[in-house]
């Protein structure tokens, strides 16, 4: 029997109730009974879990996990499942997946997954004479990084490099040694602070300094992943809707303010995704707006052109501290699902899994934004949110939502006379 092409294109998948869309997911994924009951649990972490997690604990706060279809990355079929309370962003990565496989889908590449470990050491006579001092030592800082992680090492990654830099400051120059370390398939974090630790007395032996931070950098410049796509004009809507994003694209590239939405936008994709993984997505959201100030200018992650045939080009760079193993990912129990939806098989993959997701998000919502405007879609998932407040269930939040919307008076009050309407309604 020949294997059967598994795809993520799956029409109508919104359509479904919940449990009809876990059990194509299950097909999809191998996933097994547990996972699926899992999924559907009310609260699928448990509090002794979480409380191993992080200090404190008193709860959990469980937010909605969805599914995006249609994605096409590297000629490969992706589901990509996203943890995020926002309406609307799950749709529109969808919706611009689809468009997207109308030109064959996402293709992506990325450097090697290195993170960068900053060590500042000040109090220095000769700045420069030190940073060439610290040059001249790298071999054995280089040695003493990869003595901290052999796990590491034995699969390949581990301390690579190092630069060394002066810099001057307010009060006074630093010389900071960057470890370059390839964290393979971890986001890192751990080992490089680990790394960074252990190194800091050989550099104060070394610049005759003092060592005071030993942290990791955020500006993961070294670990970028990049998605690309082209998009026949006629599955984007036709030329007056390319030209909208170009200049949509145009008014990001030129101005702070827009950009940042536009990259806000972005990582509504990434983040959902970075979420649902259970990785960090604090230093993903502070690696891509730091990446965004190229050329000391806040500007554009992404870029939409038109080529010869006039159909649109879109490209994204971003830095993408991610990870698969090691942190929370293998310990939170809907994330390990998450991660087997995914079917990735290194956090390089993850990685450039994510940027073509950003990529999607953006043309999701410049698409919205230069053609019928973003309020239509969100307007009607917006007043689900408003009946559900009012007290509405099950098809009531439907009909309250057809009321409102039709009447364009979206309001908790306008709902919550609406559910007494109907109440008062089912008792006559
Ligand atoms: C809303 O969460 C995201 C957008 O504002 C992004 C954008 O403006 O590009 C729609």
């Amino acid at each position: 029997m020949g294997m059967v092409k598994k795809t993520s294109n799956l029409p109508g998948f919104y359509r479904l109730s919940p449990k009809e869309r876990i059990r194509l997911i299950q097909e999809f994924a191998d996933l097994t009974d547990e996972e699926v009951d899992r999924l559907q649990l009310t609260c699928s972490l448990n509090l002794d879990l979480a409380n191993r997690m992080i200090e404190n604990v008193v709860g959990i706060f469980p937010v909605p996990l969805g599914i995006a279809v249609n994605f096409l990355i590297n000629k490969r079929d992706y589901l990509i499942p996203m943890a995020i309370e926002e309406p609307s962003v799950v749709a529109g990565a969808s919706y611009a997946a689809k468009i997207v496989r109308a030109g064959g889908g996402f293709f992506t590449n990325s450097t090697p997954p290195i993170m960068i470990g900053q060590i500042q050491a000040v109090q220095i006579e000769d700045p420069q004479g030190a940073r060439m001092a610290i040059y001249a030592a790298k071999e054995e800082i280089l040695k003493k990084a990869n003595e901290q992680d052999p796990m590491l090492v034995s699969v390949g990654g581990g301390a690579k490099d190092l630069e060394v830099k002066v810099i001057n400051t307010q009060t006074g120059s630093m010389v900071i040694t960057e470890l370059h370390v390839d964290c393979r398939d971890v986001m890192g974090a751990n080992a490089v602070n680990t790394m960074a630790e252990a190194v800091a007395p050989l550099i104060e032996r070394i610049t005759h300094g003092r060592v005071y931070l030993r942290i990791i950098s955020n500006l993961a410049t070294k670990r970028l992943a990049r998605a690309w796509c082209v998009v026949p004009k006629k599955a984007v809507g036709g030329e007056e809707v390319v030209d909208g994003i170009i200049d949509a694209h145009a008014f990001a590239a030129a101005d702070p303010y827009r950009a940042a939405t536009h990259n806000k936008g972005i990582l509504n994709g990434i983040i959902g995704v970075v979420i649902a993984t259970c990785n960090d997505h604090r230093a993903v959201e502070a690696g891509a707006h730091a990446y965004a100030v190229q050329d000391g200018v806040y500007g554009s992650l992404s870029t939409w052109e038109k080529n010869e045939n006039g159909d649109l080009v879109g490209a994204i760079e971003l830095p993408m501290a991610v990870g698969i193993v090691g942190g929370a990912t293998r310990v939170h129990p809907v994330a390990k699902i998450a991660l087997k939806i995914l079917g990735v098989n290194t956090a390089t993959e993850l990685s450039e899994v994510l940027a073509a997701v950003g990529l999607a998000q953006n043309l999701a919502a410049l698409r919205a934004l230069a053609h019928e405007g973003i309020q239509k879609g969100h307007m009607s998932l917006h007043a689900r949110n408003i009946a559900i407040s009012a007290g509405a269930t099950g098809e009531l939040v439907d009909r309250i939502v057809e009321r409102m919307v039709e009447k364009r008076k979206i309001r908790l009050d306008h709902a919550k006379e609406l559910v007494e309407e109907y109440k008062a309604k089912r008792k006559l």
